[in-house]
């Protein structure tokens, strides 16, 4: 798993620990009696809002979405994890929403609500700092251990982010980026491209703009070409950015094979760089083969 995926996560946790820690102290105050200012209700409500905005709707549904589904994907010893999780994350809207109902009556009946507020916020802290910590310590090793493997094959300087043939490594592309406009358009680039893997090939974002497909088993050269054809093929539809704008993209596409033209990873990536320079002096989607490399007649290029 890709490093700074994992410390995003964790700084994330952080964040949220700390809000936690917030809301405690709160309800600790409110606890002893000591402090009721209109001020503080207003901090935990300010609290709650928080809770439910970044984990609620940000850091959960990235987690569901792209960490568990990666996890599973690869390996089913954190089956049982996950489910527990996931259904945590299920209940969580509901048990924020009694938190904030609870707050709202506490502030103006706190004789009848003031209790059950402070013994479900408790509660409440209590269970979501226990649910990061088993993300942590069960989690984040297992996705470390199952997610990095892979990474070796491409021995590069720049971060490496795998996909799978169902898309994983999206969910690191989210983690690692903002989500801006560019950022969804690699993402949509590199699911598109994900869908085109045959069992045993492996696809990687090196950085930037710049993804690698590994073909395994060794296929022949008209082989690649029209695995190349059928990549041009499916950037032809244009990606749907978040505001509903449509932009149109194109990739430029360097063949290289292995072992009769590169013996290392670094050699076969810079013959197969060589020849996707030669596709970018052209506009639009199209494949080149490196320098050398037999071709069919049929599909000279
Ligand atoms: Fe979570
Ligand atoms: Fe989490």
């Amino acid at each position: 798993m890709n490093a700074n995926a994992t410390e995003i996560i964790l700084s994330e946790h952080r964040s949220i620990a700390a809000v936690l820690d917030g809301l405690r102290y709160f309800t600790r105050a409110l606890g002893n009696g000591s402090e009721r200012p209109a001020l503080d209700f207003r901090a935990a409500r300010a609290l709650l809002y928080y809770l439910d905005i970044f984990p609620e709707q940000f850091h959960h549904p990235k987690e569901d979405l792209f960490l568990f589904t990666a996890i599973r994907e690869a390996t089913s010893e954190g089956d049982r994890t996950i489910d527990q999780l996931k259904a945590e994350h299920g209940q969580g809207e509901a048990r924020l929403l009694r938190l904030m109902r609870l707050v709202i009556l506490a502030e103006f009946e706190p004789d009848r609500y003031l209790k059950d507020f402070t013994t479900s916020a408790d509660r409440y802290v209590i269970d979501y700092l226990s649910h990061m910590g088993l993300e942590e310590e069960v989690l984040l090793p297992l996705a470390k251990r199952v997610l990095d493997g892979i990474k070796t094959i491409f021995k590069t300087s720049n971060p490496v982010i795998i996909y799978t043939a169902t898309g994983t490594g999206a969910w690191e592309a989210a983690l690692v980026n903002t989500l801006s406009a560019g950022d969804r358009v690699l993402m949509v680039i590199g699911e598109r491209l994900a869908k085109t893997l045959r069992k045993g090939d492996v696809l990687a974002r090196l950085g930037g703009d710049e993804f690698a497909i590994l073909l395994e088993p060794m296929i022949s050269t008209a082989e690649a070409v029209a695995f190349a054809e059928r990549i041009v093929e499916i950037m032809k539809t244009p990606v749907i950015l978040l505001n509903n704008k449509t932009l149109d993209v194109s990739l430029s596409i360097g063949i290289a094979l292995s072992p009769s033209q590169a013996n290392s990873a670094k050699e076969i990536l810079e013959k197969a760089d060589e020849a996707m320079y030669r596709s970018k002096r052209i506009s639009g989607s199209c494949w080149h083969v490196s320098s050398g490399m037999p071709l069919p007649v049929a599909m000279k290029h």
